[in-house]
């Protein structure tokens, strides 16, 4: 009798200690996913941050995210690494299409998903491709010169003369936003591009390129840029070059510029635009959450969509100042949401440890029982 009862206790200590380390040792499948980033500038910052964001709700996957310094080589020899590293899974936001494409082919070929995301690689090699419509990009900039066109009453004999500061010439946001603004423009006979210039997607070239075209074409009216940052310091130079040359005259200050990104934030092309430092702006979405959802279904084996375009809008004043209270009343609802994260996180642990503390204590009274 007394020997039965002592199997008894230790087949219910035995099951109460599996019990317990199912329900708190079973760790779910985990990914490791590598992010080859071109650049590191406050767009890639926004996407890196919105896909970090998006994996609250996938703790399984851990994200390592490498910047290429806008360096094509060094890109590859990372996207190398990543293969060699055997991540499940590749994000890649190519530098150069052609350049990059060898390496982004290389981790497609070993078996590794890739999705590409904002600019593109030449090709075929990915697995999913998530940006932004950059032709169309180029389309609005060209609807927005037909209007600066009316505003400025220009003819097809005096028409409104423009200049373009475009990004790095191999990737193709360029090379797309450049395209949609020509076919634009092809009908709009009272706006006329007279000069374009690469400055990579950086200020420091953009003043270069501005200050040549400029002197170049003085009675430029309208500076259109590939990306705000570019918009920014072209606008800087812009307004040097009109009071120290006074070219304009009475026309002192008018030139229009319009930027593309239109990033909410400090720094930003909306902010750039409600300080007056430029007059209009084009969205770019980066949707790094977007980017993780994609990379989710892919790592599940579930639907995707293999290539989504985003859409792209016109930011003036007006929709400005509403971007800007709705960017303001996000990030106070994600800082919320990331305290309430962090809330559920110490529940979550404090409750394992809970469970864990009281099948110990029931197995401490159970042999306390037998010893009795
Ligand atoms: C950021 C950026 C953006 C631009 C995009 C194009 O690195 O330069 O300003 O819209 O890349 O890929």
């Amino acid at each position: 009798m007394k020997q039965n009862c002592v199997h008894i206790f230790t087949l219910i200590i035995f099951s109460i200690s599996v019990i317990a380390c199912n329900q708190t040792f079973s760790p779910p499948k985990r990914y490791r996913i590598g992010v080859s980033q071109c650049s590191d500038d406050a767009w890639r910052t926004k996407m890196n941050e919105e896909m970090q964001r998006e994996l609250i709700f996938h703790p399984e996957i851990s994200l390592e995210i490498r910047h290429a310094s806008d360096n094509s080589q060094l890109q590859c020899l990372q996207i190398d690494s990543f293969i060699a590293e055997d991540v499940d899974l590749l994000i890649v936001c190519p530098n150069e299409a052609e350049e990059v494409k060898s390496a982004v082919s290389r981790a497609y070929d070993a078996g590794l998903p890739v999705i590409v995301a904002d600019r593109q690689v030449t090709g075929e090699k990915y697995t999913a491709f998530i940006g932004g419509d950059n032709y169309a990009v180029g389309r609005h900039m060209a609807n927005w010169l037909q209007s600066c066109a009316e505003k400025l009453a220009a003819t097809p004999q005096q028409p409104l003369q423009v200049i373009e500061i475009m990004g790095l010439a191999g990737s193709t946001p360029c090379v797309w936003r450049h395209a949609g603004l020509i076919d634009g423009l092809e009908s709009i006979t009272n706006v006329k591009l007279m000069g374009s210039g690469n400055a990579n997607w950086f200020a420091a070239p953009a003043r270069v390129v501005a200050d040549s075209l400029l002197r170049c074409y003085p009675e430029t009216n309208v500076i259109v840029a590939q990306n705000d940052i570019m918009a920014i310091a072209a606008a800087e130079v812009a307004e040097k070059l009109v009071y120290a040359r006074d070219i304009y005259g009475d026309r002192r200050g008018s030139i229009y510029v319009l930027g593309t990104d239109a990033m909410t934030g400090e720094g930003g092309g909306v902010e750039a635009i409600l300080q007056g430092k430029i007059d209009a702006s084009i969205t770019y979405a980066s949707r790094g959450d977007m980017v993780i959802q994609t990379a989710v279904k892919i790592l599940n084996n579930e639907p995707y969509l293999r290539d989504t375009i985003l859409p792209i809008m016109l930011v003036d004043p007006a929709v400005a100042e509403t971007m800007q209270l709705m960017s303001h009343e996000i990030e106070h609802n994600m800082a919320t949401i990331q305290a309430l994260q962090h809330r559920i996180t110490w529940l979550r642990d404090m409750s394992q440890l809970q469970r864990v503390l009281l099948y110990a204590t029931a197995a401490c009274i159970i042999i306390l029982l037998m010893l009795l």
